[in-house]
């Protein structure tokens, strides 16, 4: 008879592992309270899928990540994915910064067997709780083959999403998570199905010791340059301009921009709007005002992707060619 795959889930916290004493409301709550052994114990489905391991690797509101967490949960994936019979990950994590963690690992992860996040938008407790159909269909997908060679993978609310692409994009429903060109795939039950293929992973390298300095900047109307100057004052090695519309920044935030970028600092432009690409300049020069654009990375996933591409190589600081060729390529 054969066995059934052996899947690891690795726990981080969020409002998948939250509990309130009022199961009518999903707003009020206690985030990243309850143990993984709970959450696998209240979905007995899970095991004509799966022979599940678990981990809690942290229990945190993922609003309070760190890099030292995601360089913990970056070795977990790594030692799970080198045991030889381990065929897939699923990562259980905060619906509140899970595209960041997501975006740093499809990064730096090369994923030889399947890696699946999910997380919930309502507590455990909650009356028509989304956690543990989420986590059922996250082992479904880790443990389907379909799901190999595709990248870090997101699954919520029966959609399966790529993490370079997915962003939450609504503050309480439970179809919060979006991507711009749609989904990959979708499961339902024992039927996992994907449309198309992710963009290529391109792995920046493993997730670095020592992690540069960089902050998001946003341009409105009337902005100062006091958060640009003290920023540059203060050694940061990168900044995203959260920008207007297609890329546009206020001529006030711009100068300061200018000024950052002759200091040695790397000025990427991203798009405050949530979708859409920032047009990608021929020839980056941000000392002339020309700054490297994010393509079609939110600010979040762009300070993810250049401050891993700083740490890999600082040089990059100063060589806009290259870096656009990072961002173009990530
Ligand atoms: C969190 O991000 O940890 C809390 C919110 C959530 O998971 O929905």
């Amino acid at each position: 008879m054969n066995q059934l795959p052996r899947i690891v889930v690795l726990a981080t916290g969020g409002t998948i592992a939250g509990a309130s004493g009022n199961p009518a409301s999903s707003a009020h709550y206690q985030a990243a309270t309850v143990p993984v052994s709970s959450l696998l114990a209240a979905v007995p489905a899970l095991k004509s899928v799966a022979r599940i391991e678990a981990e809690q690797v942290a229990q945190v509101d993922s609003k309070d990540m760190t890099f030292a967490l995601w360089a913990a949960l970056a070795a977990r994936v790594e030692h799970w994915s080198a045991q030889a019979d381990v065929a897939g990950i699923v990562i259980t994590h905060g619906t509140d910064t899970l595209e960041e963690t997501a975006m740093a690992l499809h990064l730096t992860q090369a994923c030889p067997v399947p890696v699946v996040m999910t997380a919930a938008m309502r507590p455990s407790t909650s009356l028509s709780a989304d956690g543990p159909l989420n986590l059922l269909d996250a082992v479904r997908v880790a443990a389907h083959p379909d799901a190999c060679g595709k990248g870090v993978l997101v699954v919520l609310n029966q959609q399966i999403h790529a993490a370079r692409d997915v962003a939450k994009a609504h503050t309480s429903a439970v179809d919060a998570f979006v991507s711009q060109c749609g989904p990959l795939g979708m499961v339902q039950d024992d039927y996992v199905r994907f449309a198309r293929t992710p963009r290529q992973a391109w792995a920046i390298g493993p997730m670095p010791r020592a992690w540069p300095v960089v902050e998001i900047v946003a341009s409105y109307a009337q902005p100062g340059r006091i958060a640009v100057d003290a920023l540059v004052q203060a050694g940061v090695a990168g900044l995203v301009v959260a920008a207007a519309g297609n890329g546009s920044i206020h001529e006030v935030l711009a100068e300061a921009l200018v000024d950052a970028a002759i200091a040695g600092v790397a000025v990427v432009r991203s798009s405050r709007t949530g979708a859409g690409h920032v047009a990608i300049p021929a020839h980056p020069s941000p000392s002339d005002g020309v700054f490297v654009s994010a393509a079609d990375l939110n600010p979040y996933k762009a300070r993810v992707l250049l401050a891993l591409a700083l740490a890999a190589d600082p040089a990059l600081a100063r060589d806009p060619l290259r870096l656009q060729a990072a961002f173009a390529q990530a």
